[in-house]
């Protein structure tokens, strides 16, 4: 190997200690009297002990130099640590911890490194969670939260449920629901699909009830279907997610929402032609054709998708095409 190369390699390995010795420092911080009011938060929300170990989660200190002290202490160089994002250099050139006063959930890849954290505040600190920065070890939209956990499942089921957040995958996981991964912060992404699909064929979807928690449904939906990767929808209570389910109403609560969850494709027509205006609906209709890979996979949904629209298959190859034409012929006149 060339020498930069070599350089490049021996920075990651420093980057994943320095993850490994910060995630311990914030668990020490999280069973200390320092972390009496995060440690109490999350209890009080009813995450187990076992969570708490199994998901390695810790809290941050109300100290702006708490981790950086802790990781000079240990030898480590402040810039190093400033480029994997635990530290951050502001204009002037001060260093600070970017994690303070929050619990931290630690974000694993595959193998269980330790690649990045997200921090919730427990007071109204806004925003309620930061989440770590594209980094030489990290890059945001590559990996889910909880998969590391939960791959094994995922594997043996032949099944993931995808969720929105960290204490929805914690809550699902402690429920039993040990195939859960979660979205991590942003909108899910193709890599993410991919991930997923290349583990189990079945994902179900359990996305917050409200507005946004929809809106995410039908794009996730979108994106699975269009791989091939079978997926279902289920619809939490409106105003809830699956972590209020699981605490407020138990298991077997969301057992039976799991039970009435939709194809994901029937969840996207009735969502659509619900909420969206008829002409955007045949947008939809020939974004998503037009999307999809295989002619196989498109002569599977096109049935499905007219009985759902109530039109025939002729009609929606129709209209496909004729909208896509006329709106050529739009621009043409315009010009
Ligand atoms: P929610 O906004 O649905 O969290 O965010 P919540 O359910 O109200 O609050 P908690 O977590 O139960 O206390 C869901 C997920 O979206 C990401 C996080 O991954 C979070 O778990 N998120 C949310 C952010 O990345 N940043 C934010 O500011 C908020
Ligand atoms: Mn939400
Ligand atoms: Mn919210
Ligand atoms: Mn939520
Ligand atoms: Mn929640």
């Amino acid at each position: 190997t060339n020498p930069q190369d070599k350089k490049i390699l021996e920075d990651r390995e420093i980057y994943l200690r320095m993850y490994v010795r910060s995630a311990a420092y914030f668990q020490e911080n999280f069973v200390s009297s320092k972390g009496g009011m995060q440690r109490k938060y999350l209890l009080d929300r009813g995450v187990s002990p076992e969570m708490i170990d199994a998901f390695q989660i810790g809290c941050s200190r109300e100290d702006w130099h708490g981790l950086e002290k802790f990781l000079l202490s240990e030898g480590y160089d402040q810039d190093k640590a400033v480029t994997c994002g635990l530290l951050v250099r502001n204009d002037q050139g001060k260093v600070y911890d970017r994690f303070r006063n929050r619990i931290m959930f630690p974000i694993h890849d595959l193998a269980g490194a330790i690649i990045a954290f997200g921090g919730r505040a427990i007071d109204s600190s806004e925003p309620k969670y930061i989440n770590s920065s594209e980094t030489p070890i990290y890059t945001k939209g590559k990996h889910l939260y909880g998969l590391y956990q939960a791959r094994r499942t995922i594997v043996r089921d032949k099944r993931a449920l995808l969720t929105e957040g960290y204490l929805d995958v914690v809550a699902l996981h402690q429920f039993g629901f040990t195939g859960a991964v979660g979205v991590l912060g942003t909108a899910l992404t193709q890599d993410q699909v991919k991930r997923l699909g290349g583990l189990c064929p079945r994902v179900d979807l359990l996305f917050d009830g409200d507005q946004a928690g929809l809106k995410a449904a039908v794009r996730a939906a979108e994106m699975f279907l269009i791989q091939g990767i079978a997926c279902n929808v289920a619809t939490m209570p409106e105003g809830r997610d699956v972590d209020d389910v699981l605490h407020g109403q138990g298991p077997e609560a969301l057992g039976k929402i799991l039970d009435s969850a939709r194809s994901g494709l029937e969840f996207c027509v009735q969502t659509i032609s619900r909420t969206y205006a008829p002409r955007d609906i045949m947008d939809w209709v020939r974004r998503f054709l037009d999307s999809i890979p295989g002619d196989d996979l498109r002569a599977y949904y096109l049935p499905r998708l007219a009985t759902g629209l109530g039109m025939s298959e002729t009609e929606l190859r129709r209209s496909r095409f004729t909208s896509a034409s006329s709106s050529v012929s739009e621009t043409t006149g315009a010009s």
